[in-house]
């Protein structure tokens, strides 16, 4: 193992970055290579077969490019549905992001949790048995939606978002049945925790955000005990699985976390 070795993070656009900012915090001097899968946005809308072809692949390929330490699934809906053909695959360790019902079923007082991730992401038999096994006295309440990956998307090019759609985006749990009684909600897509701000001033009672990148830096950490790092930190690199959008929209967005290398494959 080397100093200069980095963490690789997936993710098909800036939703990995609710992921790198606590790693970041923790490991400051981490060299860091965080990739945006913009040709296979979004995987939310996507065949579960076609994912669990294309994620392997392509970590594999980069893993190698770049001579990577250990990987990062920084995505919840490429992780339910690829963790185990990534870790078939590649000889490094892989840290996937799954939905947080467990934590979410330790906070709970009424019970019912809400879990708001992409449409993908919420019908995985993954989902059921995290349910099945950490809140099994809980009601489930699940909601599928791309719009909040936009709006974030957006949000991180600068652009403005309309509050009225995150009130309508949380209808689609609120409004179910017991919905009214929901207290804590999953955000289960790295998307989401970039837009909480919004979301909790949409939300019509006062909820509790969770997420599963809560504990992810921790695991980093753990993963990569008594490893060499370099002694100062050094400029992360954004690589774009490009879909012909400029990468440059971005800068702003990314330089906040350290990404100051744009590179587009
Ligand atoms: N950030 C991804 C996730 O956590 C979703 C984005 C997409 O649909 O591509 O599920």
């Amino acid at each position: 193992m080397r100093a200069d070795q980095p963490i690789l993070l997936l993710d098909t656009g800036v939703g990995g970055l609710s992921i790198l900012g606590p790693v970041r915090k923790r490991l400051p001097n981490a060299p860091i290579v965080y990739v945006l899968d913009q040709a296979g946005f979004p995987y939310g809308q996507k065949p579960e077969m076609e994912l669990a072809a294309r994620v392997p692949a392509l970590l594999g390929r980069l893993a190698e490019h770049v001579d990577a330490r250990l990987a990062v699934i920084a995505c919840n809906t490429a992780s339910v549905i690829t963790l185990e053909p990534v870790r078939a695959a590649l000889a490094i360790p892989i840290v996937g992001t799954v939905p947080a019902i467990k934590p979410a079923a330790e906070i709970s007082k009424s019970r019912v949790i809400g879990v708001l991730g992409t449409k993908s992401t919420v019908r995985q038999p993954y989902v059921d048995n995290l349910s099945r096994e950490f809140a099994s006295d809980c009601t489930i309440i699940r909601h599928g939606t791309h719009d909040l990956v936009a709006l974030a998307e957006r949000k991180m090019r600068g652009k403005p978002t309309d509050p009225q759609d995150y009130v309508a985006i949380l209808e689609g749990l609120f409004s179910q049945p017991s919905g009214d009684r929901i207290d804590t909600i999953v955000l289960a897509c790295t998307h989401f925790p970039l837009v909480e701000k919004e979301l909790l001033a949409a939300a019509p009672h006062p909820v509790t955000f969770v997420h599963g990148g809560d504990g992810i830096e921790r695991r980093v950490e753990h993963l990569t005990e008594g490893q060499p790092w370099p002694d100062s930190p050094s400029p992360g690199r954004a690589i774009f699985i490009s879909d012909g959008s400029d990468p440059e929209a971005l800068r702003p967005g990314l330089a906040p976390y350290g990404l100051e290398i744009l590179e587009t494959l």
